[in-house]
């Protein structure tokens, strides 16, 4: 998990680009929620730029390294914090700014939209700033060994042949890759954009148009964002771009290389629906006809089960870690300690689990994840 932030910290260029947003957009006085705060480093940028208070907002226990890092940069005393999942939390009082980066690799696959909407109806007073406020994604055509084997890498001959299947989770996968200029076999076309701060629909469906520049095998899409984090202050990730910031770019497969030819056409359609994750990208080559629909959908082994269980109709039952938890949880009752709850549920349930350690370490984690701070 450090390490993931420590990717973010030492990005130079997206601090740069975050200093600036925030020099611009913070009021004297403000008082700023940063959401999925992490190290805390935005919050951080928030008060340096004159926010009088900054709530820090974590559903991990990186909320303690923000609240660490506030208190040796000497502003604790400007500073709450919150562990707990963003949409799940009230705020004690609205603020006049929240500030975030849940763009992810292409914009929308990070929780961006349903973070900012839920904080824009709950968390914002009228006429506050979102920061980010805008986002536009991108997309051109990719010729790339590198990212074809990607997307082929079941096949290879030292994967065993009862998994070679597993290909078309990978050809319906997003893949975090880097791309190359010299990687895009098509001029980028702007997908959308779209204004974070007005509301926006559970389902977004995309049109552009590319031009094949050179001859050549088509191997998929590439997509990246360019995001506007307050007035005239972007952010990209865009491999075109001269100052881009240190985050990989996305490679949509079309499964087997198509070949093309400069100048021919192809109409891409980009389906979304970023709360359950499910992105489908449809490709059609305009001198042949030819047709390719892939989706995320078919690239996640469990999606069917996932959704029989989303089934309303559907009669759950607990399973045996569910009836586990129950036990544990009805035994937190706000007066026992944390060893006579295990105490009660390896007396109770000597066979809960097969080992007694095993047992415990069930109930120091349920309680951990589900008892009040
Ligand atoms: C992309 S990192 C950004 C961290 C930090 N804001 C920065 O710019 O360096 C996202 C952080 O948000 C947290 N997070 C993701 N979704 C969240 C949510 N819905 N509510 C609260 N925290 C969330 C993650 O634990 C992670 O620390």
């Amino acid at each position: 998990m450090l390490e993931e932030h420590l990717g973010y910290l030492a990005d130079a260029v997206r601090l740069r680009r975050y200093r600036a947003a925030t020099a611009r957009a913070v009021r004297l006085g403000a008082r700023i929620a940063d959401l999925g705060c992490g190290s805390g480093v935005l919050g951080l940028l928030c008060l340096r730029a004159g926010a009088a208070h900054a709530v820090f907002v974590d559903e991990t226990d990186m909320i303690e390294v923000a609240r660490e890092a506030v208190a040796r940069a000497g502003l604790l005393e400007r500073a709450s914090f919150i562990r707990g999942r963003s949409q799940h939390i009230e705020l004690p009082r609205k603020v006049d700014m929240v500030v975030c980066d849940h763009v992810g690799n292409f914009g929308l696959d990070y929780g961006l939209v349903e973070l900012l909407q839920d904080a824009r109806r709950r968390f914002l007073r009228p006429r506050g700033t979102l920061l980010p406020a805008r986002l536009r994604l991108r997309v051109a055509a990719v010729t790339s060994g590198k990212c074809h084997a990607l997307a082929e890498a079941w096949t290879a001959r030292r994967v065993p042949p009862e998994f070679q299947w597993l290909r078309e989770t990978a050809r319906n996968t997003k893949h975090a890759v880097g791309l190359k200029p010299a990687e895009l076999s098509s001029r980028a076309a702007t997908l959308c954009t779209i204004d974070l701060r007005r509301e926006q629909p559970a389902f977004f469906s995309w049109n552009a148009e590319l031009r094949i520049a050179r001859d050549g095998p088509v191997h998929g899409l590439g997509g990246w964002f360019e995001c506007e984090l307050a007035e005239r202050v972007w952010m990209t990730n865009s491999p075109l771009a001269r100052r881009p910031i240190h985050r990989a770019q996305v490679f949509l497969p079309l499964g087997a290389a198509v070949r093309a030819k400069a100048g021919e056409r192809i109409e891409v359609n980009i389906m979304a629906r970023p709360a359950d994750s499910l992105l489908a990208w449809t490709v059609e080559f305009a001198a042949t006809g030819q047709r390719i629909r892939h989706s995320t959908f078919h690239g996640m082994p469990l999606s069917r089960n996932n959704l029989a269980a989303a089934d309303p109709a559907r009669i759950p039952a607990l399973g045996r870690e569910g009836r586990a938890r129950l036990r544990v949880l009805a035994r937190c009752d706000g007066k026992r300690s944390a060893r006579e709850i295990e105490q009660a549920v390896l007396r109770e349930r000597p066979a809960l689990f097969p080992t007694a350690a095993e047992t415990r370490r069930f109930v120091a984690r349920v309680l951990g994840r589900n008892a009040q701070e």
